[in-house]
């Protein structure tokens, strides 16, 4: 059997890291990597081939490969995001259109759609304050879509350009025949957390920041107040919805784009979390105006109902399962030779 040809960018990241070893144990792909930076040691191997560079300015190398599934992972995330506007919607928003029109073309052409995967996120949504937050409940994806920040608006705004490539390039009369187009597949991810890579400054990073500095023994200063609440999600669960809506069929799919939920939780839970597990653990909360804005403006919990029904999404970690069997060991694993760490056991 011939293998799949796979493009994963942003490969050096969380995400991507997570989803090039999942493929690479699967089987059947030949990975084609993109990233900024060169590869990190553990998927060096799984890469047939790595572009590294820019991708914004390199572009026209993809249109020499027959990519069956596009992984467009690579971005400016929301901190980064929010201090270097234009460079961000320059990743963001001319990185995902040249990518897409590059997959349009292909799937035109050769009248095979391309699958493209878009990791979006809960950033895309945005509450006027912090009351119209707390009184939404869960929320569904075509609610509340203003986004506060510059990353929110350029996931939103991607969505509906992979919408665009997808149903409409070309502007073919209704009663045509349609050309192939593309196959535009997006999640809204929540905070995700990965047991096995360091928070990297993100707006969402407060959870696992606190826990890495309480495993460590260091103290903490929480960047948003107690009560702030926000969805979060194993890495694991990600890559899964990443694998499980790339295998959907076509025609069980109504949407382009997707929540997924996992478990709710605010600051202060991560607190007792951490307490649970490192009873010395010194965590205090001095939010930051700035930054508690931005998370203010973001869903408690999403309404995932559609993902769950179309693709038989679910989750395999709520918070018990996360904190017990996944991060916490994960994390007094990682920090077990520090003299200053003290644990329950
Ligand atoms: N981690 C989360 O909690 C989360 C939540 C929602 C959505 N997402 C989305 O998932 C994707 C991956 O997230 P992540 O957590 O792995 O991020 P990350 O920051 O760990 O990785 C992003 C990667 O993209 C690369 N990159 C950035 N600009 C590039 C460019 N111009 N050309 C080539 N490569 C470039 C970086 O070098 C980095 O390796 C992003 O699109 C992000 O917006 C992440």
């Amino acid at each position: 059997m011939s293998e799949k040809a796979v493009l994963v960018t942003g490969a050096c990241g969380e995400i991507g890291q997570a989803l090039i070893q999942n493929l690479s144990a699967r089987g059947g792909y030949r990975i084609v990597t993109a990233d900024l930076a060169p590869l990190p040691v553990a998927i060096k191997s799984l890469s047939a081939e790595h572009l590294q560079g820019d991708l914004v300015n390199r572009i026209k190398q993809f249109y020499d490969y027959d990519f069956e599934i596009i992984y467009h992972l690579a971005a400016s995330l929301s901190s980064k995001a929010e201090v270097a506007t234009e460079e961000a919607h320059r990743i963001n928003v001319e990185g995902t259109m040249q990518l897409l029109m590059m997959a349009a073309y292909r799937s035109e052409k050769y009248k095979k759609p391309v699958k493209f995967l878009f990791p979006s996120s809960i950033a895309a949504y945005g509450f006027p304050n912090l009351q119209a937050k707390q009184a939404a409940g869960l929320v569904k994806e075509d609610e509340y879509n203003t986004p506060h920040t510059m990353y929110g608006c350029n996931k939103l705004y991607c969505e509906k350009l992979g919408l665009y490539y997808s149903h409409y390039f070309g502007q073919r009369h209704l009663d045509e025949n349609p050309p192939t187009m593309l196959d535009f597949r997006a999640i809204r991810f929540p905070g995700l957390i990965s047991a096995f890579t360091l928070p990297s400054g993100g707006t969402s990073d407060y959870g696992p920041e606190m826990l890495h500095a309480a495993a460590q023994g260091k103290p903490y200063a929480c960047f948003v107040r107690e009560d702030t609440k926000i969805s979060f999600m194993a890495m694991p669960d990600a890559i899964k919805s990443l694998m499980v809506l790339t295998e959907a069929p076509r025609e069980s799919l109504s949407n382009a784009v997707y929540n997924i939920a996992a478990f709710s939780l605010t600051a202060g839970e991560f607190r007792k979390r951490a307490f649970a597990a490192f009873p010395c653990a010194q965590i205090s909360f001095e939010p930051n105006p700035r930054r508690q804005g931005i998370v203010d403006s973001w869903p408690e919990d999403v309404d995932d109902a559609l993902a769950r029904q179309e693709w038989n999404w679910m989750p395999d970690y709520d918070a018990d399962k996360f904190f017990d069997e996944y991060f916490i060991p994960e994390i007094k694993k990682r920090y077990a030779h520090k003299p200053s760490l003290r644990t329950q056991e």
